[in-house]
């Protein structure tokens, strides 16, 4: 998944139905926090289909915005619409700012991303004065969505394609991320919410993981390990997250979020 990698993403199911909006959701919330008049421009770090870069389109008409991701996939669906919006395919872990970038926001994709403490501090201090750095990433990882994917990984049939593989194992606690920006020249804000996502439909939460954390799962084993392991999280799922008689399977969901404003 990373430079190189095969490319897994499907940007059709990971906005598939209700889930686009509810994915969006938190990069809303982000960028209502992003207390910047006019940056004069503004990157989207791993813009997946477009729909956060698009958030950033409207709020500030007048910066140059662009998108980037390193999935062909994924900025073949963002660039389908014309909307002024810059794409780029590259590395996060490459990506190097041009020097009048005065907001990096990154919604949903700095957990793909290793060594964060490298990672955050030189995004922090990249920008110019007053820039904002503006990040969420899932932090749900012990929540059975994600645990249950660890605990069957562990399986004797699956251990040695999966040891280390797995999405979640860069994201650090919130504490982490604070202490570290709070070394820096300017100002930190960390915060996590918990949504309590109403999913329709049969098996929503495995739907909803197809699109994104298993990714790592379906790439590193054969289509039929891979049907077996699906099929063995299923059944978990659904006694984790039971459908209600009203047909609502309630996902709670962990997200954290950070802004660092340089001085
Ligand atoms: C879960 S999607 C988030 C999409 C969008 N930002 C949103 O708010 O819904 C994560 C995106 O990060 C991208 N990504 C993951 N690792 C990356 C990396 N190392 N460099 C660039 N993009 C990456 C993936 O290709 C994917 O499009």
């Amino acid at each position: 998944m990373g430079k190189g990698g095969s490319d897994q993403w499907n940007p059709d199911q990971y906005m598939k139905g209700a889930m686009g909006d509810l994915r969006t959701r938190p990069a809303v919330d982000l960028l209502n926090r992003v207390m910047h008049d006019g940056p004069r421009r503004a990157v989207d770090l791993g813009c997946g289909p477009g729909n956060s870069t698009r958030l950033l389109s409207a709020r500030w008409p007048g910066a140059e915005v662009c998108g980037v991701d390193n999935s062909p996939a994924m900025l073949k669906k963002a660039s389908a619409i014309d909307t002024g919006i810059a794409w780029q395919l590259a590395d996060i872990a490459d990506w190097e700012p041009v020097g009048d970038t005065d907001v990096i926001f990154a919604n949903a994709s700095l957990h793909w991303v290793p060594d964060h403490a490298h990672l955050f501090t030189r995004l922090a201090r990249s920008l110019p004065s007053g820039g904002i750095l503006a990040v969420q990433m899932p932090n749900n990882f012990a929540a059975p969505s994600h645990s249950l994917i660890s605990e069957i990984a562990e399986r004797p049939e699956f251990q040695a394609a999966l040891a280390g593989r797995l999405l979640g194992d860069f994201v650090q606690p919130a504490s982490f991320y604070h202490s570290l920006l709070r070394a820096l020249p300017g100002q930190v804000d960390v915060w996590e919410t918990e949504y309590l996502q109403s999913l329709t439909g049969d098996d929503p939460v495995l739907e909803w993981v197809r699109g994104t954390a298993l990714l790592p799962v379906q790439e590193n084993l054969s289509s039929a390990d891979f049907q077996t392991f699906t099929e063995l999280y299923r059944a978990r799922l659904r006694q984790a997250y039971p459908m209600g008689d009203d047909g609502v399977t309630v996902f709670p969901f962990r997200r954290m979020f950070i802004t660092f404003t340089a001085d």
